[in-house]
């Protein structure tokens, strides 16, 4: 979507843009309903044409404006026109759906009550100045704006106030979504590996599997030095796999003329975690410029189930003794 600064405004402002249309859709009601009065009829039909023909077209600003403004905040995709909800926790994304589909449904509405108040508008124009007469001897319902008209407002009012109640939800929150956004959180901060390895940096602290680094094919032909925890390095010696919670840690320096050179390369970790199954962890703070492209950055940090760690799958399968 074209990025201008008027853009950026019309989507940010989308909280109090939609406040325009919906003010005059909320008094659109009243108007109709006194122009069944004989003796405002035709004033106060014009003054609902007007109303409604301003709000509609207002409205469809509003509804630019929240599009672009999902668009940019990620909520729905650059092309797409509703937020995907993948799965139940996404409590934001399927209140977003519900509230556009709910302002699009008055926005269509709308469009209809515009159009039978333009007709009725259009008739009391071209008769003359007695028909407030013969306005007077219409059926109840066929008197002012018409029964039909009006039923049509309360609707379009109804999709919008809905619509409305949902946005608030969103912009100030509510039980559920404070509560999605709060277990979000919480699982961030019990998740003390969501940003660095940090066991994996502790690598020095276990027990050293080896006496002096050897160079390892598999791992990019790196110098290397392994280090597993207490629990697992009696397994991990006898070429077993490691016990549930024990993990290995793989330091590495790059090479230099045929020895380790002082330059770290990245930290490879396994480990058996309590149900069993293997969960690997590749961490380079520091990847050489050289090979940036091949890594997609300056700095990777992966851990499974990233799928750029299937290939330490390939080969070390199901937690045994990785096959050379
Ligand atoms: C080409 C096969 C291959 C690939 C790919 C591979 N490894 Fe390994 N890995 C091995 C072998 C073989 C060993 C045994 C020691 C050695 O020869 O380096 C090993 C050893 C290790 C160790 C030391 C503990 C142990 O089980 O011996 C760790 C930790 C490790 N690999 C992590 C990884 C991670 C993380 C990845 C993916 C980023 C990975 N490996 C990719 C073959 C591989």
């Amino acid at each position: 979507m074209i990025a201008s600064p008027l853009i950026e405004l019309i989507a940010r402002e989308h909280p109090a843009f939609v406040h325009i249309p919906l003010g005059l859709v909320a008094v659109l009601p009243l108007a109709m309903l006194a122009s069944f009065n004989a003796r405002h009829g035709r004033v106060l039909t014009g003054t609902s044409f007007f109303l409604a023909g301003i709000g509609w077209l207002a409205s469809s600003l509003a509804l630019f404006s929240g599009l672009v403004w999902g668009r940019q905040i990620n909520l729905i995709a650059p092309s797409g026109y509703l937020p995907v909800v993948a799965s139940e926790k996404q409590v934001l994304q399927r209140i977003l759906q519900v509230h556009i589909l709910a302002a699009v449904s008055g926005f269509l509405v709308g469009g209809v009550c515009v159009f039978l108040l333009w007709r009725v508008w259009r008739q009391n124009f071209s008769s003359d100045a007695s028909s407030d007469h013969r306005h007077a001897g219409r059926r109840f319902w066929e008197r002012g704006v018409g029964a039909p008209a009006l039923l049509m407002a309360v609707i379009w009012l109804g999709c919008w106030g809905f619509s409305g109640k949902l946005g608030g939800i969103m912009v100030f929150g509510n039980e559920a979504t404070n509560k999605a956004a709060a277990e979000a959180d919480a699982a961030k901060r019990n998740d003390a590996e969501a940003d660095l390895p940090i066991r994996a940096l502790d690598y020095a602290s276990l027990e050293p599997a080896d006496t002096a680094p050897s160079r390892s094919k598999a791992h990019g032909d790196r110098w290397r030095r392994i280090w597993v925890t207490a629990s697992g390095i009696d397994a991990y010696k006898a070429g077993k796999p490691l016990p549930p919670g024990a993990y290995a840690v793989m330091s590495t320096f790059t090479d230099d003329k045929g020895k380790p050179s002082t330059e770290p390369g990245p930290l490879y970790m396994k480990e058996t975690k309590g149900d069993g199954t293997t969960a690997f962890a590749f961490y380079w703070p520091r990847v050489p410029e050289a090979l940036q492209k091949d890594f997609g950055g300056d700095s990777v940090y992966w851990r499974s189930p990233d799928p750029k760690l299937a290939t330490c799958l390939g080969c070390h399968e199901k937690g045994g003794a990785a096959t050379k």
